[in-house]
């Protein structure tokens, strides 16, 4: 087996459009789901200006090319193409994308787009959102839209971006709590919508790619009891194979099934969704991960209220199902996050075991509140320290067998944090503004700037 990473492995970077493009109203586009979210905290930074990328990006771009790497992720804003989710289309929106990728294909850098990373329209969100079969519609002709226009530019796709955490954490990412028999009707209708942009990528893109973007984490039992094994088989059916199984298999597990079927959630198929489901297939995985997550029995339990608050799970609660569980083997991180880098490659072990598919990680990284000294450094040696032992993991997973080809990190340059705005920085490239004044938006290099740009040129070798 390969001690190595293979001489076409794709190294990356990523982003998403609504945390760093900024420009909410400008030249046409519509608002969306984010825009109009409701903030618990309204001293994070809002996503109006986010890190101004929208006008910024020949800058970025250019930063990123000196990086080296090969692959960029981002999402176009569907609003910015489609202001109102479908109808009349904006031109100056439709061109900016066609900028973005004339300025990578200068670099060579090669494009991984997100058909959409949480920002719906908000006006495909006033009809009912992804509750409505009218928004897999709408989705259809977006998809087509896009693929016809950017086909011939970009040949790697992503679909939605993890639906699983969107539909887990809704109240965080979303702004509103999803009732339970509505968020399995939007999975369906996401998981439905999903497969057309597989079929409409082949249909319309000579020698397109596509795959889906779950957050996938393997879940641990708490202990060695029979029901805390049982909780995490429910659990990790419900976080992560019930996304997967319907991308790549065609079907709802026999989990996920009974899990629907003790909560007494009916599913509403449309007459052709049964084809669609099996018909349509992705060519590769993308996976993000950032930590495991461990769960005890919820069974007997009555002095608990159902809920989550958090992104990586560990603070779920489902009365009847499973319980998260501070796993007491793991560290955290200073927002909390449970790190597990070997859990990552028992993750990639598991995920390709199941599926047999290529996988491409498209996030993984590490967000602190990185300081910037007087003279314009960013000494960010707690990431080259996440980066450099979750790769070694990237390689153990190769080594075992995993067909792993590519690793894109997130993020490229500082983003607004979805949970926990600009104050949370996962960037190789900081940008000065924070959480209340925007500043200059200058971009300085980080130290792990330095230490990723070496580590592509040396195609993932480590110096110990
Ligand atoms: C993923 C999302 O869930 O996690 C990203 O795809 C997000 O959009 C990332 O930024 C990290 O989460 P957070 O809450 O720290 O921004």
């Amino acid at each position: 087996m390969a001690n190595e990473f293979p001489h076409d492995f794709l190294w990356g970077a990523s982003i998403s459009a609504h945390q760093t493009e900024g420009a909410y109203q400008s030249e046409g586009k519509g608002l969306t789901v984010q825009d109009t979210r409701p903030r618990e905290d309204q001293t994070i930074a809002d996503f109006t200006v986010a890190v101004d990328h929208y006008h910024r990006y020949k800058e970025d771009i250019r930063l990123l090319s000196e990086l080296g790497i090969q692959v960029f992720r981002f999402s176009l804003s569907w609003a910015r193409i489609f202001p109102q989710g479908r109808g009349k289309v904006n031109l100056k929106g439709v061109e900016h994308y066609h900028n973005v990728l004339v300025e990578l294909a200068k670099y060579k850098i090669q494009p991984l787009i997100t058909l959409n990373h949480f920002d719906l329209p908000q006006a495909l969100e006033d009809e009912g959102g992804w509750s409505v079969r009218s928004t897999v519609e709408a989705f259809r002709e977006y998809a087509l839209f896009v693929f016809r226009e950017y086909g011939a530019q970009a040949k790697m796709w992503l679909t939605i971006n993890e639906p699983n955490i969107m539909l887990l954490v809704d109240k965080k990412i979303l702004g509103k709590e999803i009732p339970l028999a509505q968020k399995y009707q939007q999975f369906h209708h996401l998981m439905i919508a999903e497969k057309y942009a597989f079929q409409l990528c082949h249909e319309q893109i000579a020698d397109g790619k596509i795959g889906p973007v779950p957050n996938i984490s393997l879940v641990y039992a708490a202990t060695s009891k029979p029901e805390d094994n049982e909780a995490a088989l429910y659990f990790n059916s419900v976080r992560n194979w019930a996304y997967l199984d319907f991308s790549c298999l065609g079907r709802y597990n026999a989990v996920f099934q009974d899990y629907l079927r003790k909560n007494k959630v009916n599913i509403q198929f449309a007459p052709e969704d049964e084809e669609v489901m099996t018909t349509h297939f992705p060519d590769f995985i993308a996976m993000n991960f950032y930590t495991t997550v461990t769960v005890e029995s919820a069974k007997n339990r009555v002095d608990m209220k159902n809920g989550i608050s958090d992104q990586q799970s560990e603070d779920i609660v489902e009365k009847g199902f499973y319980k998260g569980f501070t796993n007491p083997y793991l560290s955290k991180n200073e927002f909390n996050w449970t790190l597990d880098p070997l859990g990552m490659k028992t993750t990639l072990q598991t995920v390709y075991d199941r599926y047999h598919l290529p996988i491409i990680i498209t996030e993984n990284g590490l967000g602190a509140q990185d300081v910037l000294t007087e003279d314009g450094k960013i000494h960010d040696d707690y990431r080259i320290q996440y980066l450099r032992e979750h790769i070694t993991q990237c390689l153990a997973a190769i080594e075992a067998g995993v067909d792993l080809i590519g690793y894109s990190l997130w993020s490229a340059i500082d983003l607004i944090s979805v949970h926990e705005g600009i104050r949370k920085r996962y960037g190789f490239i900081y940008v000065d503004r924070d959480e209340k004044n925007e500043k200059s938006f200058a971009r300085y290099k980080k130290d792990s700037f330095a230490w990723y740009q070496n580590l592509i040129a040396q195609n993932g070798k480590m110096e110990v």
